[in-house]
């Protein structure tokens, strides 16, 4: 098709290359696919290469709704820059008026008016919070964590938003890291199924509508192993860890059909993931067939300079288009110095071509050819944002991701009348850190604290005390760059705490971490309760015995004395804008708890990095010798394993049978269970099923999670759980090089969580 674009006006162009198609139109997905690259192709066709450079330039945003920013010094430059043509993404511009004043500049004042994507991190929510994504994950529910993703996708997109970062599909098993709060933990295949849930939550059915989103699987690859859990630290992996511990999710998501992948900040192998062809083209582009676009990590492309891996700006360019990062999130790199690099040779047109195509693809499946503005109404804006449907979901998500962890004497639930109940802690009363540290686009101050949740059971008599502040910051709203200051010294609550336990049936104690002591850059090298609230809680203890302890945390604490001590503990995470409805209504019984732990929790820092999926060693012990692998000061096992989780009624778990002892590669192997609820109450429990590989031709984890379901049961009902086990369900990446399984000998455990004991084996053959 030739067009003879100086005759016709901008915008015009685009519509002509729309229409030409349009015609064409169906529902046949290989065949749109096809009218889509047809689509690109004709643009590209077009395009000059400040143009093409211009779609892989990300800004971050730089606008005060009515224009440039006068706080930002580059805006003036950026605004020139987004009236040429050479921005074709925005990230952090917010809501429908300031969207839309930028969409115009782009579509109506640039020569071809192609419009921007707008990206941010939404990452559990957008105005309404659900909880954080390792919350989440403790509920083991994809359907409800899809619909959470769902909700977060139709808040943003009402507010202008196409484009999240998130799912962050990083598996970890170090609790010091920050952002393990923003993962599912430290499992793949559970990893791998939330990722999936997520992504179709965001993405729905149908890209092209105006509620759903285009998801981005982050970061590739192994972030989550940074060296001490410390953030952006270098990361020294395995072969067999990056392809069977790290990668599933990955796979996972791009099966899926996730629009984008972000790189990450780490290095592996000594090259920086930004830089990695390996990763990025070898694997993602090549042998996944991964045909989305890859997004860097913030100013990554720039930092290959500190790594050491660039000689500098223009060195850092061409190793990151080389190596297949296709948009360049604030380096302002590939927009100041890839067009020179071109035009010098040292950079191929084709990869431009490549990752424009990809680029394009995404913004045409989004729809935004057919309406640039179809993300962009202020009715439905104002009308979904904080929309109460959405705060019912994320009340039912946040009372799925509580843990109970101990519950000696049936402390819990609480009863309801003639209970005096003492509320202490100043998380308790805290209506910011229950959002958690990653949620830019919300409004600060805006959950349910827990305080307000309790006193919607009136028959008690309910007496507050906040006993010691967690941080020193002013007005203890932490900003999202600022530094924490924990309160080590300041006890001049604890008296009046005392007084108020005295006299109470009950001492509900609310601890733990503020919103921003996890999430990026948050790491902790201690993850005790932090300050002073650990001192707090043992003078409490002195005084009254009955303490349910409620922590919030956006990651394992060290939580050994209270398990030693408190008969009642809940894990509560960083539930959202629903917190303290949903904690209270698990406290009082009118929701029973079934999560269970996405992440070991330690006895001691000492024992991280822990995880249940761990080798057997040469040495495994226990013996009465000193020559084991073991600690001489400490367990090798967690506090709370893999999958722990209690709930207020008992299951009992018998009847295993399995119909073959003998698998082959076409057959399957039907499992069954039988799980009564042997309690007082109804309840739901995740049955799961661990697999383990007795020998292998690479050393295999002495059991890995295979599968789970959750079910519920009424008060004395039993309910048989069956499973199916083929062979693609035992494949690993072995000694070739290959995902494949080998024939041998299985072990298989069900149970209520990875220490789970039923048991049985099989044996795979040709
Ligand atoms: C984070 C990403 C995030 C990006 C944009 C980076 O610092 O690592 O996960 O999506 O910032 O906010």
């Amino acid at each position: 098709m030739i067009i003879e674009f100086n005759i016709i006006k901008k915008h015009t162009i685009i519509l002509l290359i729309i229409i030409s198609f349009f015609a064409c139109n169906s529902d046949n997905s290989s065949f749109s696919n096809d009218i889509i690259d047809k689509k690109v192709d004709s643009l590209l066709n077009i395009m000059t290469l400040d143009e093409k450079i211009g779609q892989m330039n990300q800004y971050n945003g730089f606008w005060d709704i009515t224009g440039p920013s006068p706080k930002n010094g580059q805006a003036k430059n950026k605004y020139q820059n987004l009236k040429n043509g050479l921005v074709g993404s925005m990230l952090n511009v917010r809501g429908v008026d300031e969207i839309t004043a930028l969409q115009k500049i782009a579509v109506e004042e640039t020569r071809l008016g192609i419009p921007l994507i707008i990206g941010n991190d939404v990452i559990h929510g957008y105005k309404t919070i659900s909880p954080i994504p390792l919350a989440e994950a403790a509920s083991w529910d994809l359907k409800e964590i899809e619909n959470s993703a769902k909700i977060a996708a139709i808040e943003a997109s009402a507010a202008g938003t196409n484009w999240t970062f998130a799912p962050m599909v990083d598996i970890s098993r170090d609790a010091r890291w920050g952002r393990v709060m923003e993962g599912a933990g430290e499992d793949p295949f559970l990893g791998s199924l939330i990722a999936v849930a997520r992504i179709k939550g965001f993405q729905g059915e149908d890209l092209s509508k105006h509620n759903t989103i285009a998801a981005t699987a982050k970061h590739l690859a192994a972030y989550g192993f940074s060296e001490s859990g410390k953030d952006y630290n270098t990361v020294d992996i395995s072969k067999n860890t990056l392809y069977n511990i790290v990668f599933p999710p990955f796979i996972a998501s791009i099966n899926q059909g996730v629009k984008s992948v972000m790189n990450s900040f780490n290095e592996l192998d000594g090259i920086p993931a930004t830089g990695n062809f390996f990763l990025q083209r070898t694997l993602l582009k090549g042998e996944w067939n991964f045909d989305g676009f890859v997004v860097s990590d913030w100013g990554s492309i720039r930092e290959m300079i500190p790594h050491g891996y660039a000689r500098d700006a223009d060195h850092a360019t061409e190793i990151a288009i080389e190596a297949g990062s296709d948009m360049d999130m604030e380096s302002n790199l590939y927009v100041n110095k890839l067009k020179k690099l071109v035009e010098l040779g040292k950079v191929d047109i084709s990869l431009i071509n490549d990752a424009v195509s990809r680029i394009l693809r995404v913004k045409f499946e989004l729809g935004l050819f057919d309406d640039p503005y179809r993300y962009l109404n202020s009715k439905r804006e104002k009308e979904l944002i904080n929309h109460p449907n959405h705060h019912k979901a994320v009340l039912e998500m946040a009372k799925k991701s509580i843990v109970l962890l101990k519950n000696e004497n049936q402390l819990l639930p609480l009863k309801k009348t003639n209970q005096s109940i003492a509320l202490i802690g100043a998380l308790a009363n805290d209506n910011n850190s229950p959002l958690g540290n990653w949620r830019p686009s919300s409004d600060n101050n805006t959950a349910v604290t827990v305080l307000d949740g309790m006193k919607k059971y009136p028959n008690n008599k309910l007496i507050y005390k906040k006993g010691a502040d967690v941080i020193l910051n002013k007005g203890g709203v932490v900003k999202f760059a600022e530094k924490i200051m924990i309160n080590e010294n300041d006890k001049s609550g604890f008296n009046a705490a005392r007084i108020a336990a005295r006299t109470a049936d009950v001492v509900v104690m609310v601890l733990g971490e503020d919103g921003f002591q996890s999430g990026e850059g948050r790491s902790r090298a201690q993850i005790d309760i932090p300050g002073v609230q650990q001192e707090l809680l043992e003078e409490i203890f002195k005084i009254n015995k009955n303490i349910v302890l409620v922590l919030m945390n956006g990651r394992p604490l060290n939580i050994n004395w209270a398990d030693k001590n408190i008969p009642a503990i809940v894990e509560a995470w960083q539930l959202g804008s629903q917190t303290g409805n949903a904690i209270a209504q698990v406290l009082y019984g009118d929701y029973n708890p079934s999560g269970k732990l996405p992440m070991s929790f330690p006895r001691s820092v000492g024992q991280i990095p822990i995880y249940y999926n761990h080798k057997n060693t040469g040495r495994p012990g226990p013996k009465n010798i000193v020559f084991w692998s073991h600690y001489n000061d400490e367990l090798n096992s967690p506090l709370y394993p893999f999958g722990y989780g209690l709930s207020y009624t008992t299951f009992n778990y018998s009847n295993l049978k399995m119909d073959s002892k003998v698998l082959n590669f076409k057959s399957s192997i039907n499992i069954s269970v039988d799980i009564q609820n042997t309690g007082n109450f109804k309840g739901k429990e995740v049955v799961q099923l661990y697999i383990k590989d007795r020998f292998a031709s690479v050393t295999r984890p002495i059991k890995e999670l295979k599968g789970f379901d959750l079910v519920e049961l009424d008060i004395g009902e039993t309910k048989t759980i069956k499973f199916q086990i083929n062979e693609s369900l035992l494949r690993f990446y072995s000694k070739n090089e290959v995902w494949e399984s080998e024939p041998g000998f299985f072990d298989f455990y069900i149970g209520t969580d990875s220490n789970a004991t039923l048991k049985n084996s099989f044996e795979l053959i040709k």
